[in-house]
């Protein structure tokens, strides 16, 4: 078992990280809350799975928490989702001092986060990750959103959870796509923070596949909670150090919206974007020659998808200025000065984009 305490500001509260702990949840929430009411928020895929699990473990330690379940995937992350859910919560009978769980992975963790954070001006959320992604990444740092037509996340709120809560086992049953995806992200935290994790995660692929060495998977999870609640913590509202944790995003994204949502997933396309932009950080001069053929060959270790075969150079440019014109940036990029560490934000230019992108489709070929 492994705690991260997480304190940015006048907020502090715990990630906890526990392999096969989902059966003990009810005794944790009373451990620290005491009995407490409310809604757990959760997909079909979930709740089928571990649905069961969770409730039981709820109404043995006597709390009294009834279920809403929204379809699984990223359509469900919407304004008309939200507002059903509010409705429910009415209905519900939800009050101030109600909680609301979220119980699975990144969709429902910024949706049922951002209901949490509007419903009745804020009301308790405690995270319970389900994806790898949710559990080094999205369940941590306090960011929820909504989607709206014109483009993913306009729509949300910095609000940060009463605690997290990690069951490591639950990942076992994720698509190896979802797995990957995920472990797009905790590379990402090795390569911009800490060599020794992305070394550790680098030459031991089998854990993410058979996920047998719980000891293994609750040290490299806690360490990802660890790296992004330093970052975080320097940084709530997401304007200076923060920006690192896009390292793979610029790329990444044009990649993601460029395919179509859904064609790809997040963090496997961000796994191409950390290539693209180690690449443009070699071309510069700040990243060794040697460090980038470390790094593909890593990322490349990890059965990386095709990229999208329809996927042109004019359309993938299109999205990655797309993607920035929303927040008003220039083509900001995050480049390497080695592995592990100095990750520096830096303007690129377009034709960096399109020759990173040309080095991507030989790497894609070969
Ligand atoms: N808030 C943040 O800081 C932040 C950071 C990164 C990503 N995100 C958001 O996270 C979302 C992506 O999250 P995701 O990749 O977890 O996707 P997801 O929530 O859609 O989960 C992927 C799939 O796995 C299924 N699933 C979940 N847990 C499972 C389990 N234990 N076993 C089997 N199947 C399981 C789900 O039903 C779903 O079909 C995006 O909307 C993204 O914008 C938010
Ligand atoms: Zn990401």
């Amino acid at each position: 078992m492994k705690t991260v305490d997480v304190d940015p500001g006048n907020t502090a509260y715990s990630i906890l990280i526990d392999a096969d702990s989902l059966s003990g949840f009810g005794e944790f929430v009373k451990e620290r809350f005491g009995k407490i009411d409310g809604a757990v928020i959760t997909d079909e895929t979930v709740d089928r799975l571990y649905g069961g699990e969770l409730a039981d473990s709820l109404e043995a330690a006597g709390h009294d928490c009834g279920k809403l379940v929204v379809e699984p995937g990223e359509e469900s992350k919407s304004p008309e989702a939200a507002k059903n859910l509010y409705r429910d919560l009415v209905h519900m009978e939800l009050h101030r001092d109600s909680f609301i769980l979220a119980f699975g992975g990144g969709v429902v963790g910024d949706l049922a986060g951002f209901v949490g954070s509007t419903f009745l001006r804020g009301i308790p959320v405690i995270q319970i990750p389900t994806t790898l992604l949710a559990q080094v990444d999205s369940s941590v740092g306090g960011k929820t959103a909504v989607d709206l037509p014109e483009g993913k996340n306009l729509v949300g709120t910095f609000y940060q959870p009463e605690a997290v809560f990690i069951d490591p086992v639950v990942l076992e049953t994720l698509d190896p796509a979802d797995v990957r995806s995920g472990l797009g992200e905790v590379l990402k935290y090795g390569l911009i923070w800490d060599e020794e994790l992305f070394q550790k995660v680098n030459g031991n692929g089998d854990l993410f596949e058979d996920f047998n060495d719980q000891a293994e998977l609750e040290g490299i999870i806690s360490r990802c909670c660890e790296i992004k609640a330093e970052i975080v913590t320097e940084d709530e509202r997401d304007r200076g150090i923060r920006q690192i944790l896009n390292f793979g995003h610029t790329i990444g994204h044009g990649i993601e919206a460029g395919a179509g949502y859904g064609e790809m997933k997040h963090g496997e396309a961000v796994l191409w974007g950390m290539i693209g932009e180690s690449w443009i950080s070699a071309r510069r001069g700040y990243l060794s020659q040697e460090s980038l053929e470390e790094i593909v060959s890593a990322l490349r270790g990890f059965a990386l998808p095709p990229l999208p075969a329809d996927l042109s150079e004019e359309r993938l440019l299109k999205y990655v200025k797309l993607d920035k014109k929303v927040r008003r940036e220039r083509i900001n990029s995050v480049l390497l000065e080695r592995i592990g560490g100095e990750a520096i934000v830096k303007e690129i230019s377009e034709s960096e984009v399109t020759a990173a992108w040309d080095y991507l489709t030989e790497l894609g070929e070969g």
